[in-house]
Protein backbone atom coordinates (compact mmCIF):
# COMPACT_ATOMS: atom_id res chain seq x y z
CA UNK A 1 0.00 0.00 0.00
CA UNK A 2 1.11 3.25 -0.47
CA UNK A 3 -0.47 6.05 1.68
CA UNK A 4 -0.01 9.60 0.54
CA UNK A 5 -0.59 11.63 3.52
CA UNK A 6 -1.02 15.58 3.33
CA UNK A 7 1.82 15.58 0.89
CA UNK A 8 2.71 19.47 -0.29
CA UNK A 9 5.46 19.82 -2.59
CA UNK A 10 7.17 22.41 -4.49
CA UNK A 11 9.97 23.36 -6.99
CA UNK A 12 11.94 25.82 -6.19
CA UNK A 13 12.76 28.67 -8.60
CA UNK A 14 14.63 32.22 -8.63
CA UNK A 15 10.80 34.20 -9.04
CA UNK A 16 9.95 31.91 -5.70
CA UNK A 17 8.60 28.55 -4.76
CA UNK A 18 5.79 26.83 -7.22
CA UNK A 19 3.32 24.88 -5.32
CA UNK A 20 2.60 22.02 -7.57
CA UNK A 21 1.22 19.02 -5.24
CA UNK A 22 -0.97 20.73 -2.07
CA UNK A 23 -1.80 18.63 0.35
CA UNK A 24 -2.90 15.54 -1.84
CA UNK A 25 -4.31 13.17 0.64
CA UNK A 26 -5.23 9.32 -0.41
CA UNK A 27 -4.50 5.62 -0.55
CA UNK A 28 -2.84 3.26 -3.09
CA UNK A 29 -4.02 -0.22 -2.28
CA UNK A 30 -2.34 -3.95 -2.91
CA UNK A 31 -3.13 -5.53 -6.36
CA UNK A 32 -5.20 -2.71 -7.84
CA UNK A 33 -4.44 -0.41 -10.91
CA UNK A 34 -4.99 2.97 -10.07
CA UNK A 35 -4.93 6.01 -12.71
CA UNK A 36 -4.19 9.56 -11.78
CA UNK A 37 -5.44 11.77 -14.85
CA UNK A 38 -5.49 15.27 -15.43
CA UNK A 39 -4.52 17.94 -18.18
CA UNK A 40 -0.99 18.80 -18.98
CA UNK A 41 0.84 20.89 -16.20
CA UNK A 42 -1.59 19.52 -13.05
CA UNK A 43 1.47 18.10 -11.36
CA UNK A 44 0.75 14.47 -12.56
CA UNK A 45 4.36 13.55 -13.10
CA UNK A 46 5.36 15.83 -10.27
CA UNK A 47 3.71 13.02 -8.10
CA UNK A 48 4.89 10.11 -9.01
CA UNK A 49 8.24 11.38 -8.82
CA UNK A 50 7.06 11.85 -5.37
CA UNK A 51 6.16 8.54 -5.14
CA UNK A 52 9.20 7.17 -6.33
CA UNK A 53 11.00 8.83 -3.91
CA UNK A 54 13.02 11.05 -6.56
CA UNK A 55 12.70 14.12 -4.47
CA UNK A 56 15.48 16.27 -6.03
CA UNK A 57 16.49 20.09 -6.04
CA UNK A 58 14.02 21.97 -7.71
CA UNK A 59 11.50 19.55 -6.18
CA UNK A 60 10.97 20.08 -2.65
CA UNK A 61 8.35 18.06 0.02
CA UNK A 62 6.81 21.25 2.39
CA UNK A 63 4.85 19.12 4.49
CA UNK A 64 3.52 15.55 4.91
CA UNK A 65 5.19 12.42 3.68
CA UNK A 66 4.89 9.24 2.09
CA UNK A 67 4.62 5.52 3.10
CA UNK A 68 5.65 2.41 1.17
CA UNK A 69 4.34 -0.81 2.48
CA UNK A 70 3.53 -4.12 1.94
CA UNK A 71 4.84 -7.58 2.14
CA UNK A 72 7.42 -9.71 -0.21
CA UNK A 73 8.48 -12.83 -0.19
CA UNK A 74 7.04 -13.23 3.41
CA UNK A 75 8.61 -10.61 4.85
CA UNK A 76 7.08 -7.28 5.51
CA UNK A 77 8.32 -3.49 4.37
CA UNK A 78 7.99 -0.03 5.04
CA UNK A 79 9.52 2.35 4.15
CA UNK A 80 9.19 6.48 3.93
CA UNK A 81 9.99 9.57 1.85
CA UNK A 82 13.53 9.65 1.67
CA UNK A 83 13.99 5.87 2.12
CA UNK A 84 11.81 4.62 -0.72
CA UNK A 85 14.70 4.68 -2.72
CA UNK A 86 16.93 1.56 -1.11
CA UNK A 87 13.96 -0.43 -2.20
CA UNK A 88 14.35 0.51 -6.03
CA UNK A 89 13.20 -2.31 -8.72
CA UNK A 90 12.65 -4.74 -5.81
CA UNK A 91 9.48 -3.55 -4.47
CA UNK A 92 8.73 -0.33 -6.40
CA UNK A 93 9.81 0.41 -10.08
CA UNK A 94 8.83 3.03 -12.57
CA UNK A 95 8.44 4.12 -16.03
CA UNK A 96 9.23 7.16 -16.68
CA UNK A 97 7.45 9.76 -18.96
CA UNK A 98 9.23 9.19 -22.49
CA UNK A 99 10.94 6.45 -20.91
CA UNK A 100 11.82 5.39 -24.42
CA UNK A 101 14.44 8.14 -24.26
CA UNK A 102 15.83 7.27 -21.04
CA UNK A 103 17.30 3.82 -22.86
CA UNK A 104 21.13 4.77 -24.59
CA UNK A 105 20.43 4.17 -28.19
CA UNK A 106 23.79 2.64 -28.87
CA UNK A 107 24.46 0.41 -25.85
CA UNK A 108 23.02 -3.15 -27.03
CA UNK A 109 19.73 -3.96 -24.62
CA UNK A 110 21.28 -6.60 -22.36
CA UNK A 111 23.96 -4.93 -21.43
CA UNK A 112 21.20 -1.73 -20.19
CA UNK A 113 19.51 -4.94 -18.93
CA UNK A 114 22.59 -6.22 -16.85
CA UNK A 115 23.35 -3.15 -15.63
CA UNK A 116 19.96 -2.38 -14.00
CA UNK A 117 19.86 -5.70 -12.43
CA UNK A 118 23.02 -5.78 -11.31
CA UNK A 119 22.49 -2.25 -9.16
CA UNK A 120 19.28 -3.54 -7.65
CA UNK A 121 19.95 -6.89 -7.00
CA UNK A 122 22.05 -8.01 -3.80
CA UNK A 123 22.81 -11.41 -4.70
CA UNK A 124 25.43 -12.18 -7.20
CA UNK A 125 25.45 -14.70 -9.98
CA UNK A 126 27.14 -15.18 -13.33
CA UNK A 127 25.73 -12.78 -15.80
CA UNK A 128 24.90 -15.84 -17.99
CA UNK A 129 22.82 -16.95 -15.31
CA UNK A 130 21.02 -13.71 -15.43
CA UNK A 131 20.80 -13.16 -18.88
CA UNK A 132 18.87 -16.60 -19.36
CA UNK A 133 16.69 -15.53 -16.77
CA UNK A 134 15.84 -12.58 -18.56
CA UNK A 135 15.41 -14.07 -21.58
CA UNK A 136 13.20 -16.33 -19.94
CA UNK A 137 10.87 -13.40 -18.98
CA UNK A 138 11.28 -11.74 -22.12
CA UNK A 139 9.77 -15.34 -23.92
CA UNK A 140 7.27 -15.32 -20.61
CA UNK A 141 6.08 -11.80 -22.13
CA UNK A 142 5.95 -13.16 -25.46
CA UNK A 143 8.83 -11.23 -26.79
CA UNK A 144 11.57 -12.45 -28.63
CA UNK A 145 14.83 -13.02 -26.49
CA UNK A 146 16.76 -11.50 -29.51
CA UNK A 147 15.52 -8.44 -28.80
CA UNK A 148 18.56 -8.95 -26.16
CA UNK A 149 21.32 -7.79 -28.69
CA UNK A 150 19.58 -5.00 -30.16
CA UNK A 151 20.14 -1.70 -30.13
CA UNK A 152 17.41 0.64 -28.94
CA UNK A 153 17.45 2.52 -32.03
CA UNK A 154 16.71 -0.63 -34.29
CA UNK A 155 13.30 -0.85 -32.45
CA UNK A 156 10.05 0.36 -32.93
CA UNK A 157 8.44 2.71 -29.90
CA UNK A 158 6.13 0.66 -29.11
CA UNK A 159 8.94 -2.25 -28.68
CA UNK A 160 11.18 -0.06 -26.39
CA UNK A 161 8.35 0.64 -24.39
CA UNK A 162 7.93 -2.89 -23.82
CA UNK A 163 11.16 -3.84 -23.18
CA UNK A 164 11.22 -0.35 -20.56
CA UNK A 165 7.91 -2.39 -19.00
CA UNK A 166 9.85 -5.47 -19.18
CA UNK A 167 13.04 -4.21 -17.09
CA UNK A 168 10.32 -2.33 -15.06
CA UNK A 169 8.54 -5.75 -13.98
CA UNK A 170 11.74 -8.19 -14.14
CA UNK A 171 11.97 -8.50 -10.45
CA UNK A 172 8.47 -8.53 -9.56
CA UNK A 173 8.16 -5.60 -7.48
CA UNK A 174 5.06 -4.83 -5.86
CA UNK A 175 4.56 -1.33 -7.04
CA UNK A 176 5.23 -0.16 -10.60
CA UNK A 177 4.61 3.57 -11.23
CA UNK A 178 4.14 3.79 -15.00
CA UNK A 179 3.62 8.02 -16.71
CA UNK A 180 2.02 8.10 -19.76
CA UNK A 181 2.75 4.34 -20.85
CA UNK A 182 1.21 4.98 -24.06
CA UNK A 183 1.30 8.64 -25.14
CA UNK A 184 2.99 9.09 -28.56
CA UNK A 185 2.25 5.80 -30.04
CA UNK A 186 -0.16 4.93 -32.64
CA UNK A 187 -3.94 3.37 -31.08
CA UNK A 188 -3.09 -0.28 -32.19
CA UNK A 189 0.28 -0.19 -30.04
CA UNK A 190 -1.33 1.77 -27.34
CA UNK A 191 -3.98 -1.22 -27.16
CA UNK A 192 -0.90 -3.90 -27.16
CA UNK A 193 0.79 -2.01 -23.94
CA UNK A 194 -2.54 -1.72 -22.03
CA UNK A 195 -3.25 -5.23 -22.46
CA UNK A 196 0.81 -6.28 -21.61
CA UNK A 197 0.42 -3.99 -18.56
CA UNK A 198 -3.25 -5.49 -17.66
CA UNK A 199 -1.76 -9.07 -17.93
CA UNK A 200 1.07 -8.23 -15.83
CA UNK A 201 -0.63 -6.74 -13.18
CA UNK A 202 -2.32 -10.35 -12.72
CA UNK A 203 0.74 -12.30 -13.46
CA UNK A 204 2.27 -10.41 -10.03
CA UNK A 205 -0.64 -9.32 -8.44
CA UNK A 206 0.83 -6.03 -7.36
CA UNK A 207 -0.03 -2.14 -7.66
CA UNK A 208 -0.02 -0.42 -10.82
CA UNK A 209 -0.16 3.79 -11.15
CA UNK A 210 -0.56 4.78 -14.56
CA UNK A 211 -0.16 8.24 -15.37
CA UNK A 212 -1.93 9.33 -18.54
CA UNK A 213 -3.99 12.57 -19.45
CA UNK A 214 -6.29 10.10 -21.78
CA UNK A 215 -9.47 9.03 -20.10
CA UNK A 216 -9.63 6.43 -22.53
CA UNK A 217 -7.10 4.75 -20.77
CA UNK A 218 -8.11 5.02 -17.05
CA UNK A 219 -11.61 3.68 -18.73
CA UNK A 220 -10.11 0.69 -20.31
CA UNK A 221 -7.71 -0.89 -17.38
CA UNK A 222 -7.47 1.41 -13.64
CA UNK A 223 -9.48 -0.14 -10.82
CA UNK A 224 -9.71 3.22 -9.07
CA UNK A 225 -8.60 6.80 -10.28
CA UNK A 226 -7.93 9.84 -8.95
CA UNK A 227 -8.41 13.25 -10.92
CA UNK A 228 -6.03 16.07 -10.32
CA UNK A 229 -6.08 19.85 -11.12
CA UNK A 230 -3.79 22.59 -10.98
CA UNK A 231 -1.69 20.33 -8.55
CA UNK A 232 -4.51 19.35 -6.24
CA UNK A 233 -6.24 15.94 -6.22
CA UNK A 234 -10.10 17.43 -6.46
CA UNK A 235 -12.10 13.55 -7.66
CA UNK A 236 -11.05 10.40 -6.52
CA UNK A 237 -12.97 6.89 -6.30
CA UNK A 238 -13.53 3.65 -8.58
CA UNK A 239 -13.28 3.83 -12.14
CA UNK A 240 -16.51 2.50 -13.19
CA UNK A 241 -18.12 5.54 -10.40
CA UNK A 242 -16.50 8.25 -12.27
CA UNK A 243 -17.22 7.82 -15.67
CA UNK A 244 -21.01 6.81 -14.73
CA UNK A 245 -21.40 9.65 -12.35
CA UNK A 246 -18.34 12.01 -12.06
CA UNK A 247 -19.07 14.10 -9.03
CA UNK A 248 -16.59 17.28 -9.74
CA UNK A 249 -17.59 19.51 -12.58
CA UNK A 250 -13.72 19.59 -13.65
CA UNK A 251 -14.50 15.12 -13.76
CA UNK A 252 -17.96 15.88 -15.76
CA UNK A 253 -15.95 17.55 -18.48
CA UNK A 254 -13.08 15.37 -18.90
CA UNK A 255 -15.78 12.34 -18.68
CA UNK A 256 -18.58 14.66 -21.16
CA UNK A 257 -15.38 15.49 -23.54
CA UNK A 258 -14.23 11.23 -24.32
CA UNK A 259 -15.83 10.11 -27.40
CA UNK A 260 -17.96 7.27 -26.81
CA UNK A 261 -19.23 4.61 -29.30
CA UNK A 262 -22.58 5.15 -31.20
CA UNK A 263 -22.46 9.06 -29.88
CA UNK A 264 -22.65 11.17 -32.70
CA UNK A 265 -22.62 14.51 -30.73
CA UNK A 266 -20.58 17.09 -31.36
CA UNK A 267 -17.35 16.85 -28.44
CA UNK A 268 -16.26 20.50 -27.63
CA UNK A 269 -13.86 20.24 -25.61
CA UNK A 270 -13.11 21.69 -22.04
CA UNK A 271 -13.21 25.66 -22.76
CA UNK A 272 -10.33 27.43 -20.71
CA UNK A 273 -7.48 26.49 -19.75
CA UNK A 274 -5.45 25.47 -16.08
CA UNK A 275 -4.48 28.88 -14.21
CA UNK A 276 -0.32 29.32 -14.24
CA UNK A 277 0.40 27.59 -11.02
CA UNK A 278 3.01 30.51 -10.56
CA UNK A 279 0.00 32.53 -9.78
CA UNK A 280 -3.29 31.05 -9.15
CA UNK A 281 -6.30 32.09 -8.17
CA UNK A 282 -7.37 32.44 -4.52
CA UNK A 283 -10.00 30.39 -3.74
CA UNK A 284 -11.07 26.90 -5.62
CA UNK A 285 -8.61 27.15 -8.36
CA UNK A 286 -11.05 25.66 -11.01
CA UNK A 287 -13.99 28.24 -10.43
CA UNK A 288 -12.27 30.44 -13.42
CA UNK A 289 -13.91 27.72 -15.48
CA UNK A 290 -16.44 26.00 -13.64
CA UNK A 291 -20.17 27.04 -14.98
CA UNK A 292 -21.23 26.40 -11.45
CA UNK A 293 -18.97 29.04 -9.63
CA UNK A 294 -20.50 30.77 -6.68
CA UNK A 295 -19.25 33.43 -4.47
CA UNK A 296 -17.67 31.61 -2.27
CA UNK A 297 -15.82 29.43 -4.29
CA UNK A 298 -13.61 32.51 -5.63
CA UNK A 299 -13.06 32.99 -1.94
CA UNK A 300 -12.14 29.70 -0.41
CA UNK A 301 -10.44 26.08 -1.44
CA UNK A 302 -13.03 23.61 -1.01
CA UNK A 303 -11.63 21.05 1.44
CA UNK A 304 -11.12 17.53 -0.13
CA UNK A 305 -14.14 15.03 1.42
CA UNK A 306 -14.86 11.70 0.95
CA UNK A 307 -18.76 12.11 -0.22
CA UNK A 308 -19.73 8.54 -0.05
CA UNK A 309 -17.68 5.26 1.10
CA UNK A 310 -14.51 5.40 -0.54
CA UNK A 311 -15.37 8.35 -3.40
CA UNK A 312 -13.49 11.47 -2.63
CA UNK A 313 -14.20 14.73 -3.73
CA UNK A 314 -13.32 18.54 -3.55
CA UNK A 315 -16.27 20.92 -4.63
CA UNK A 316 -17.73 23.44 -2.62
CA UNK A 317 -21.23 22.41 -4.18
CA UNK A 318 -20.79 19.04 -1.89
CA UNK A 319 -20.24 20.70 1.99
CA UNK A 320 -23.75 21.01 2.63
CA UNK A 321 -24.34 17.39 2.76
CA UNK A 322 -24.03 16.07 6.16
CA UNK A 323 -21.86 12.79 7.24
CA UNK A 324 -18.78 14.37 4.96
CA UNK A 325 -15.76 13.74 6.52
CA UNK A 326 -12.61 15.76 5.61
CA UNK A 327 -9.40 13.84 5.15
N1 LIG B 1 11.89 21.77 -12.69
C1 LIG B 1 10.83 22.55 -12.58
N2 LIG B 1 10.91 23.82 -12.12
C2 LIG B 1 9.82 24.61 -12.00
N3 LIG B 1 8.57 24.20 -12.30
C3 LIG B 1 8.42 22.95 -12.76
C4 LIG B 1 9.52 22.06 -12.93
N4 LIG B 1 9.05 20.86 -13.38
C5 LIG B 1 7.72 21.03 -13.52
N5 LIG B 1 7.34 22.26 -13.15
C6 LIG B 1 5.97 22.79 -13.16
O1 LIG B 1 5.15 21.91 -12.43
C7 LIG B 1 3.89 21.81 -13.04
C8 LIG B 1 3.45 20.39 -13.11
O2 LIG B 1 4.34 19.68 -13.96
P1 LIG B 1 4.17 18.12 -14.20
O3 LIG B 1 5.25 17.72 -15.14
O4 LIG B 1 4.09 17.42 -12.90
O5 LIG B 1 2.75 18.07 -14.92
P2 LIG B 1 2.02 16.88 -15.69
O6 LIG B 1 0.63 16.82 -15.17
O7 LIG B 1 2.83 15.65 -15.62
O8 LIG B 1 1.99 17.41 -17.20
P3 LIG B 1 2.07 16.61 -18.58
O9 LIG B 1 0.69 16.00 -18.79
O10 LIG B 1 2.36 17.66 -19.59
O11 LIG B 1 3.14 15.58 -18.48
C9 LIG B 1 3.98 22.48 -14.39
O12 LIG B 1 3.22 23.66 -14.37
C10 LIG B 1 5.43 22.78 -14.59
O13 LIG B 1 5.60 24.01 -15.20
MG1 LIG C 1 3.78 14.49 -17.01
Amino acid sequence: MIKIDHLSTSYSTISGPVHVINDVNFEIFDNEIFGIAGESGCGKTTLLKALYDIIEFPLVVDSGKLVLSGEKNGKAFSYETGQIRKTWWDNISYVPQAAQSVLNPIVPLKNQFLDSISKAETMREPKAITLKRVSDYLEELSLSPDLLSAYPFQLSGGMRQRVIIALATFMSPNVVLADEPTTALDVVVQRGILMMLMRLQKKLRNTMVIVSHDMGVHYQITDRMGIMYSGSMVELGRTEDIFERPIHPYTKMLVGALPRVGDKSQKTGIPGRPPALTNPPPGCRFAPRCPNAKERCKISAPAFVEVEKGRFAACHSLMPMNGNREV
